[in-house]
């Protein structure tokens, strides 16, 4: 039986948003006593905090802006620790590696830096300086939430070294501090890299954050296929239209609300049905990523339930139920794109992460 989640919470301790979130299964510890965040700087628990942050699938075809989900087993770590070399209050980037060399070390351009420093603001952190480092496992401008996965990873790291003090909600308005400044104003990568499973971004202004329940006996699989090809968010967010035709906000308005009751009722068919249905964005992106539209045509021809763009691409994203077909949709995607699109890429069968970005471990 679906269940709709729809105690709404207010959270009024953030300044300038309002923001209200409806945590139905925290992935992170629940906050601390809202004064005990205003009234004093907490002190660290510990001397070092190692954090993990999910891959994320957004837009989930027609939600565009306002839906996406974890996806398990790839992510970004962050290693953050006290550091009495570092001017107090302040924060450094000692190292980056994996996948994003060619990220900036100054932690107002990186978005792991960005986030821990907003979330070092909200604690009002003043007497310790800190160190991060970050182990990229997403590549960059891949369509599966990689600086979101950063911020959020860093997000946690920050806030677990003192506690846990603030809420997953706050710990998303920290993410969305990140995104802002490096791909664009949207919360469907970091909330769900935050808080695990599907969400559900109801409103920006205030934030209003809704976790969507997928059933936990039904099978899903995410079989993501990432081309050698980079699309930048801000170049894909470009390409879209300023204005959509009434007949389109209707379809896609159907199709979304399709999609969310799919998930809720873990109805893999009409989920696949509807992550297939976009017809605002997708349109306008896929023709920009070579094969695209031939590796969508192979992955239902191949038995997934439906295909689109992860995020803003360049890695499409099909469903089914099972470990072995996904391995074999993702062959037949992977050979669309090597004949359609000229493009070598890798396939890989992942399942929803239901937990969201975490503490790995501690030093006291
Ligand atoms: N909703 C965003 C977009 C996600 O499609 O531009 C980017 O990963």
């Amino acid at each position: 039986m679906a269940t709709v989640y729809l105690k709404l919470t207010t959270i009024t301790n953030i300044s300038p948003s309002k923001l209200r979130f409806n945590p139905s299964t925290p992935a992170l510890p629940k906050s601390k006593s809202k004064s005990q965040s205003k009234s004093t700087e907490p002190l660290p628990l510990f001397s070092s905090v190692k954090s993990f942050a999910p891959a994320t699938v957004a837009n989930l075809g027609p939600g565009f802006d306002f839906l996406g989900c974890a996806v398990d087993g790839i992510g970004d770590h962050v290693t953050l620790r006290l550091d009495p070399a570092v001017q107090p209050g302040e924060l450094a980037i000692s190292h980056i590696s994996g996948a994003g060399s060619r990220l900036s070390k100054n932690p107002l351009w990186n978005c792991a830096g960005i986030a821990a420093i907003s979330v070092m603001r909200m604690l009002g952190i003043r007497s310790v300086g800190l160190t991060l480092s970050l182990d990229k496992g997403l590549p960059l401008g891949s369509g599966l939430g990689s600086s979101a996965a950063s911020a959020a990873a860093a997000a946690v790291a920050v806030n677990e070294l003192f506690g846990g003090i603030l809420s997953p909600s706050e710990l998303v308005m920290a993410g969305l501090e990140s995104e802002k400044k490096v791909s664009g104003y949207h919360a469907d990568n970091v909330a769900p890299s935050i808080l695990g499973g599907f969400v559900l971004i109801r409103s920006y202004e205030p934030l209003e954050v809704m976790q969507l329940k997928f059933p936990h006996e039904k099978s899903l699989y995410f079989v993501l296929v990432n081309p050698e090809f980079e699309a930048p968010t801000k170049k894909m967010r470009a390409a879209l239209p300023p204005d959509v035709t009434m007949p389109d906000h209707i379809w896609n308005c159907r199709q979304a609300g399709a999609l969310v009751a799919s998930v809720l009722q873990g109805d893999l068919i009409g989920l696949g049905k509807a992550l297939s249905s976009d017809k605002i964005v997708e349109p306008r992106r896929a023709p920009l990523i070579p094969g695209m539209e031939a590796v969508k045509k192979a992955a239902i021809e191949a038995g997934a339930f439906g295909c689109t763009i992860s995020g803003a691409g360049p890695t499409a994203v099909a469903v089914t139920d099972s470990q072995e077909r996904g391995g074999e949709i993702g062959e037949r995607m992977v050979e669309a794109f090597s004949k359609e699109g000229n493009l070598k890429s890798l396939a890989m069968v992942k399942q929803l992460d239901r937990v969201g970005a975490r503490l790995v471990s501690t030093v006291v």
